[in-house]
């Protein structure tokens, strides 16, 4: 029998961070002492105490039957808390919705929104869901550049008119993944303005909120500004703050009408995050967050590390101040491409093609912060061995 695979998932491209992650198996295969700065995945392991969270809330009986619904009450209470203290920004229960990992969310609110032909707005490079969710949908994807002259931020006003007539949902994502850029307050106030008046979704992507490095530069919830709640929802995750990406929990919140969306979606999709979890989620977001502060450190280290390492060999290269990736300029005279091949041929080195992420990303490479300071010392090393 011939398999005849859904037209849309042929028009998908392969998904990268698998492409990444096969190379980097391959590599390793033939006996390659490879250092990964691809997949921003932390190596870092979950904090203990939220283990034993876990293997408490595993025995319980009550958290082995289907969870339906948004979460547990006490999932969104600690989230709602935890989002006063972090940010200035007040949540209901009833403006959160649990989501099994935010990528289940960001790629499935297409599906309560989107109907066939509507336009979505799309930051590229960026996070490769954000055009899955519209393929999956027959909506048509409009990408908006990041430049670096724009500060990584999507010219709003380079839009065309025809293109925000049909137009229904628009992406951001701040700390950015790839450019690891940061929003200021001026960008969310023009953002919400041009979403009320084109009558737009803002789907606002926080995932890397918590990965900052300046304690008097931390990123902003979209929701902390004025009438963001009106026109949008923001996407967290515990992945990357808690280093728990295998546990696949997130949430969404904010619009409650939004949230009313999303959730009617997942009742008929999924049945919820196991409860179990989700208690292990509320121990993470109620207990000591010097877990965080310590992630942060490590970081910091290794972003220094990198970057100080990377300019001594003339790349141009920025400080990020948040998000665990480094975005660097490419040697003259080289695509992303033959950079990414030719730093994992002769030095053993994987990391993501700007290109990779949208074709604004020419130009660039993508380095990981996720293996520890003494092997990216040594990756620097190998690095300055090249012959470019
Ligand atoms: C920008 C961005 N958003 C969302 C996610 C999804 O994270 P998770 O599904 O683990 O919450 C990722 C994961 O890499 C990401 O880079």
């Amino acid at each position: 029998m011939e398999i005849r695979y859904n037209e849309k998932l042929k028009k998908l491209p392969p998904y990268l961070f698998i492409e990444i992650d096969r190379k980097k198996k391959e590599a390793i295969k033939c006996g390659a002492d490879i250092i990964s700065l691809g997949v921003g995945d932390p190596d870092l392991p979950t904090p203990d105490h939220i283990i034993k969270s876990m293997q408490e809330s595993v025995t319980k009986p009550a958290n082995h039957q289907y969870p339906f619904g948004a979460g547990l009450l006490s999932y969104r209470k600690a989230i709602a808390e935890w989002y006063k203290k972090r940010f200035k920004a007040d949540l209901s229960p009833d403006e959160i919705c649990a989501l099994i990992g935010s990528k289940e969310g960001i790629g499935h609110i297409h599906l309560g929104f989107i109907n066939p032909g509507d336009v979505v707005l799309i930051p590229e490079p960026g996070y490769p869901v954000y055009n899955t969710g519209t393929i999956f949908t027959d909506g048509v994807p409009y990408f908006m550049p990041l430049f670096e002259k724009n500060s990584f931020l999507p010219d709003l006003d380079a839009i065309p008119l025809d293109i925000l007539k049909k137009a229904k949902l628009i992406f951001i994502n701040y700390p950015n993944n790839p450019t690891a850029a940061t929003a200021p307050e001026k960008f969310y106030l023009k953002l919400i303005e041009f979403a009320k008046k084109n009558n737009i979704i803002v789907a606002a992507d926080a995932a890397y909120s918590e990965v900052y490095y300046d304690e008097n530069e931390k990123p902003l919830s979209f929701l902390e500004i004025p009438g963001a709640k009106e026109v949008g929802v923001e996407f967290h995750s515990l992945s990357k703050t808690y280093n728990m990406t295998g546990w696949r929990i997130g949430w969404v919140c904010g619009n409650r009408d939004v949230v009313a969306g999303i959730a009617k979606v997942k009742d008929n999709y999924d049945s919820g995050v196991f409860q179990a979890i989700q208690e292990a989620a509320v121990t993470a977001l109620t207990s000591s967050q010097k877990c965080v502060e310590d992630a942060r450190k490590i970081y910091k280290e290794r972003r220094d590390t990198l970057v100080e390492g990377l300019q001594k060999l003339d790349w141009e290269v920025n400080l990020p101040k948040a998000s665990f990736y480094v975005w660097a300029k490419v040697p003259k005279g080289y695509t992303s491409s033959q950079t990414v091949s030719k730093l994992l041929e002769e030095a053993a080195i994987i990391c993501t093609p700007g290109n990779g992420m949208g074709k604004s990303g020419e130009g660039y490479v993508r380095f990981a912060l996720t293996v520890n300071v003494p092997r990216i010392k040594e990756a620097v090393e190998r690095i300055g061995k090249i012959r470019w």
